[in-house]
Parts: C-alpha cells; sequence; structure tokens
C-alpha cells in the first residue's frame, strides 16, 4: 500500500471522518485491483460493506438488545448451549432465488418494516414461516439475508440437540428456547426441524415424539414476543398436518433455473482474472440439477487450485475439473 494512503486513512480515523476514510479506502481497492491482487480486494470490500452497512452505528442498539435477553439456555443433562447468536451483515444481492421467492422473501422483511402501518389497520405483520427445500438452496442463506436487513440478530436452534439422546429433556429444552426469545428481536432459525418428522417414523420414539410436535404447535400458537419465527427442513412431507395451518407462510426452496446458475457463477467468480475461453453461460447449462452450494463449491475449489498452481487467471477447464470432483463426491453421498 502506498505511504501516503496510510497516512492519509489515518489522518481520516482520527478526525473521524467517515466519508474521507470511504473514499481513500475505495482508492485502496482500486489499487490493489490493478495490481491483480483480487484476494485482498476482495476482503476489504466485505470489510467496507459491513463498516457501509451500519454496523458500527447499530451498535448500541445491538447492545441493547443483548443485555436485555436473559443467559443462553442450556440442555440440563449435557450443558451444551441450544441456541446460538449470530449477527450478519449481508444483503439481498447475496442471495440468488426465483422472482416469486424473492418477492415473498421481501415481503417479510416489508412487513416488518412497515408493522406499525399494519397495527394501525389491526393487521399484524407475518411472524412464523416455514422454508422448505432440498439442501443447499439458500433456506440458512436466506434467514442470515433478513436477519441482516431487519437489524435481529440470528437466534440458530437446532432441532437436533432439542431433541437429544434424553428424549425426556426435549419439552423442557423447547421451553427454555422459547423463554429466551419471549424478549428481544430475533430472526429465531428452528433448523433441521425435520427431525420431528424422521423421528416420528420410530416406534420406539412414537409417544414422545407426538408430545414434542404438539409442544412446538403449542408454543408456537402461544409465542407472544417480538421476533420473526423461521423454521426450516428438507423433508415437508414428513411434517404433521397439524403443524401447517401455525405458519403464517410457507416458502419453496428450489434447485437453481439455469440463468439463476448463471448468476451464482458471475456471483460466485467476480474477483476472478478470467480466462478469455471461460464460457459461463456453457457452464450453466452443463449443471443441471446442481444446488447453489454446490455452485458454490465448484468455484472455490477452482479458485484454490489457481491460487496453489500460482496462476491468475480461471479457465473451463479449471472450472470442468471442479464439477468432475464434486460428481465423485456425489456418487459418494448417493445423490
Ligand atoms: N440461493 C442461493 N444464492 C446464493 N448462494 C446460495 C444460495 N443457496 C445456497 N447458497 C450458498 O450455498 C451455501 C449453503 O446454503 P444454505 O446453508 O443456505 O443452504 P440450505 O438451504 O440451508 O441447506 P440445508 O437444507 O442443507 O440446511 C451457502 O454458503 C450459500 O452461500
Ligand atoms: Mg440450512
Amino acid at each position: 500500500m502506498r505511504s501516503d494512503y496510510t497516512k492519509q486513512i489515518f489522518i481520516a480515523f482520527a478526525e473521524g471522518d467517515k466519508e474521507k476514510f470511504l473514499d481513500i479506502a475505495h482508492e485502496i481497492i482500486n489499487d490493489e485491483e490493478k495490481k491483480n491482487h483480487n484476494y485482498i480486494a476482495k476482503q476489504l470490500k466485505d470489510i467496507i460493506k459491513e463498516f457501509s452497512s451500519g454496523k458500527i452505528l447499530n451498535e448500541n442498539l445491538v447492545n441493547k438488545r443483548y443485555k436485555n435477553a436473559i443467559p443462553i439456555p442450556r440442555d440440563t443433562e449435557k450443558g451444551f448451549p441450544l441456541l446460538e447468536i449470530k449477527e450478519f451483515f449481508l444483503d439481498w444481492s447475496d442471495l440468488i432465488v426465483n422472482e416469486d421467492l424473492d418477492y415473498s422473501l421481501k415481503n417479510i422483511v416489508e412487513e416488518i418494516k412497515q408493522s406499525e402501518i399494519l397495527f394501525s389497520y389491526g393487521l399484524k405483520p407475518k411472524q412464523k414461516v416455514l422454508f422448505c427445500g432440498p439442501p443447499g438452496t439458500g433456506k440458512t442463506l436466506s434467514c442470515q439475508v433478513i436477519s441482516s436487513i431487519i437489524g435481529y440478530p440470528l437466534v440458530h436452534v437446532k432441532f437436533e440437540s432439542i431433541v437429544s439422546s434424553f428424549l425426556g429433556e426435549t419439552a423442557s429444552n423447547l421451553k427454555k428456547v422459547f423463554d429466551f426469545i419471549e424478549n428481544g428481536q430475533w430472526t429465531v432459525l428452528f433448523d433441521e426441524f425435520d427431525v420431528i418428522g424422521k423421528l416420528r417414523d420410530d416406534p420406539h420414539e412414537h409417544g414422545e415424539i407426538k408430545r414434542v410436535v404438539n409442544n412446538f404447535m403449542q408454543m408456537l400458537d402461544n409465542y407472544k414476543g417480538e421476533s420473526l419465527l423461521i423454521a426450516a427442513t428438507n423433508h415437508h412431507h414428513l411434517i404433521d398436518p397439524g403443524l401447517w395451518r401455525r405458519f403464517d407462510e410457507i416458502l419453496l426452496f428450489e434447485l437453481p433455473s439455469e440463468n439463476e446458475r448463471l448468476e451464482l457463477f458471475k456471483k460466485n467468480l467476480k474477483n476472478l482474472v478470467k480466462d478469455k475461453d471461460l464460457n459461463l453461460e456453457k457452464l450453466a447449462v452443463d449443471t443441471n440439477n446442481y444446488s447453489a452450494a454446490e455452485i458454490e463449491r465448484i468455484c472455490i475449489e477452482s479458485q484454490k487450485k489457481i491460487i496453489l498452481e500460482g496462476r491468475d487467471k480461471i479457465s473451463t477447464e479449471d472450472i470442468n475439473w471442479a464439477i468432475e470432483k464434486n460428481g465423485r463426491r456425489k456418487v459418494i453421498e448417493g445423490k
């Protein structure tokens, strides 16, 4: 980095001049990009994105929310935490989904943003949402994006740990989680929600699981807090029909279309210098039935390959190599 930049950025910091700081930061990023230092340029951009998305401005608000919350609940038997709190700084451009889903997700956010107006008409924003769809299609990512935009930190609840080996503890674990989210404004993700559905098929656990399902439904119904509650599942057909009507919105995440795959390749390779033979349109055609997560993995794998081989341009051959590698993985996974 040029020494005059270092000096200027120190002055901007000392003067508390955010605009000046951002101007210099962008010049530094441009400079790095010109030198083909794409990796560091991307890292710097990500830091600036967090900075400008208001992380710093929102800090007081977030601290206030955390202080009001009770300590993180733990499993009585094993002592592990029943939930995890995380903050994200993402935006809609991080998510590539079809138009309908895009609209529905933005609508959830819009209703929360304009909840006062809805309340004045005796209406309430959507609060209980179910995300369905195959692995790697953006269910968790959507929760992270929504959490970033509405500014409610993400409370990640894994059903797997709630429904632990001590099934008798399950109801009490669920209650602890709901007591926790009763206070504060959180984006709550009940992940691997289908664990309930899966266990219902096990005759030994039948009675207990039925109780858990009823318990969860009751807690959803009685929930009086201000958080947004999202349950996510890969196996929505396994969910008890009684649960469906408890949700204000049910959204289906699907494997990406050809056009979405093209967008995913563009997004995941945007910081790389491309060989002139690189044909993203053809790659989008060749990856029919691939999930967004697989395309992301393919891009990361091929990027690592060129970095380790000391090259700076990515070619079709590199991506095809990663596609083949991913294919072998699919065979092992039995997909
Ligand atoms: N629609 C999408 N747009 C952009 N990136 C995506 C999308 N879906 C998935 N990804 C990427 O793939 C990875 C996995 O996605 P995510 O965790 O959201 O999948 P999921 O639907 O929650 O899967 P699972 O059912 O296995 O929990 C993330 O790192 C994310 O960046
Ligand atoms: Mg997920």
